[in-house]
C-alpha cells in the first residue's frame, strides 16, 4: 500500500477547516493507504504556545484524530516530538535548503507579519521540518489543502536536490487534494482562511463548539448587501455567501448548484441557519466520542506510544540512510 503521511499542529482547538480539509479525508484513506497521522506539536511552538494549553491541545487533538474515525489499529498515531528522527532529519535538510527558497514562502510572510514579536528562526524553517516529517517515511501521498502546496513543493525540490546528490534516497511525494470545500474560510473575514488560532473567535468553529455556540457564530457570520438578498456561489462578489454554501456542501454532500437551487428566494438566515444545523448533527456525534476517549489517559497513552513506535522504526531506517549518504560516521 502507498504510505501518506498527515498532522495538524495543536495550536489551538481544531476547526471544521481542520476537518472538512484534512480530518475526513484522513479517515477514508485508511482503506487504500498505509497511514501516519500525526500532532505536530514541534511546528506548533514556532509560534509562541503556553505550556499547559499546549499539553491539553495535544491530548484533545489525539482524542479528535480518533473520534473522527481514525483507527489506530490500522494507522500509526503519534506524537510528533515522540519520534526524535523528525528534528533530526530536519537539521540535515536545513543544509539542503536554500534561504531564498524559504524567503518566498507565503505562509512565512503572513505569519511573519501576524507575529511580529516573535519572528524567530523555527517560524523560517518551519517547511523544512515539514519536508523531514514527510520524506522521513518515504510517503508517496500527501493530502494538502490549498494552503499548503507551496511547502509540498518545497520538500519535492529538496528531495530531488538530496537524491541528485546522493543518490535515490528520499521517495519525491505527491501533493492529493480533496475534491470538495478544500478550504473553508474565516466566518467574519471570508476572504481568508479559517484558522484555529486566530484572535477572534467569531472567525472559526472548533469542533468541540457547544452547539448553541456553533449557532451563534453561523447567525452571525458576514454576507453581504445585495438587495434583494440571493443565495448564490460568487466567490468574489460574495465570498460570505460562497463560504457557507461551500460548508454546507461539504458536510452534506449535496452540489453547490443544488443548493443554490434549494436556496432560490430564501433569505440569508434560512440559509444560515441550515449551515450551523448540519454542522452540529456533524459534530454530535464526534463530540461524544471525544468526551469518552479523553477522559480515559490509559488509552491515549497506549495509541499515542505504540504510534510512536512504529513510525520510529520507519523513521529510523530513512535517517540511517541520509546520515550514511551525507558521510557521518556510523555509531
Ligand atoms: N480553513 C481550512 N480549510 C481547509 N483545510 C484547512 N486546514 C487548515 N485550515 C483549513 C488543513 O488542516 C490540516 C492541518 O493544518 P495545521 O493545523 O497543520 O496548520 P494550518 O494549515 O496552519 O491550520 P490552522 O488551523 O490555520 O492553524 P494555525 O491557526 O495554527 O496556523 C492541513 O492539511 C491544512 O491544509
Amino acid at each position: 500500500k502507498p504510505i501518506v503521511l498527515s498532522g495538524a499542529q495543536p495550536s489551538g482547538q481544531l476547526t471544521i477547516g481542520n476537518y472538512l480539509g484534512a480530518l475526513r479525508q484522513w479517515d477514508k484513506m485508511q482503506d487504500d493507504y498505509n497511514c501516519l497521522y500525526c500532532i505536530v506539536d514541534l511546528h506548533a511552538i514556532t509560534v509562541r504556545q503556553e505550556p499547559a494549553a499546549l499539553r491539553a491541545a495535544s491530548l484533545d487533538s489525539l482524542a479528535l484524530y480518533l473520534a473522527c474515525g481514525i483507527d489506530p489499529k490500522r494507522s500509526s498515531v503519534f506524537m510528533q516530538s515522540h519520534v526524535p528522527e523528525h528534528s533530526q532529519l530536519a537539521w540535515v535538510l536545513n543544509c539542503y535548503t536554500q534561504f531564498g527558497e524559504l524567503s518566498r514562502m507565503t505562509q512565512f510572510k503572513d505569519k511573519s507579519e501576524r507575529h511580529t514579536q516573535n519572528v524567530n528562526a523555527g517560524l523560517f524553517t518551519y517547511p523544512v521540518l515539514m519536508a523531514a516529517d514527510i520524506l522521513l517515511y518515504q510517503a508517496n501521498q500527501i493530502p494538502v489543502g490549498h494552503d499548503q502546496k507551496q511547502h509540498l513543493e518545497l520538500a519535492r525540490d529538496v528531495a530531488l536536490r538530496f537524491n541528485a546528490l546522493h543518490g535515490d534516497i528520499f521517495t519525491v511525494p505527491e501533493p492529493f487534494m480533496p475534491p470538495v470545500a478544500a478550504r473553508v474560510m474565516s466566518l467574519q473575514e471570508p476572504t481568508k482562511k479559517m484558522s484555529k488560532s486566530d484572535e477572534n473567535p467569531w472567525n472559526f468553529v472548533g469542533l468541540l463548539e457547544d452547539p448553541k455556540m456553533i449557532s451563534k457564530k453561523f447567525k452571525k457570520a458576514i454576507t453581504d448587501s445585495e438587495d434583494p438578498p440571493r443565495v448564490y456561489f460568487d466567490i468574489d462578489a460574495k465570498p460570505g455567501v460562497a463560504n457557507l454554501l461551500s460548508i454546507l456542501s461539504g458536510v452534506t454532500g449535496k452540489a453547490i448548484t443544488a443548493l443554490e437551487r434549494e436556496y432560490e428566494g430564501k433569505m440569508y438566515g434560512h440559509l444560515k441557519g441550515d449551515v450551523a444545523d448540519a454542522v452540529i448533527s456533524l459534530l454530535e456525534p464526534v463530540q461524544k466520542t471525544f468526551a469518552e476517549l479523553r477522559a480515559d489517559q490509559v488509552t491515549l497513552n497506549a495509541v499515542m506510544r505504540s504510534g510512536a513506535e512504529k513510525a520510529r522504526e520507519r523513521a529510523a531506517v530513512t535517517l540511517a540512510r541520509v546520515n550514511d549518504a551525507v558521510g557521518f560516521v556510523a555509531p
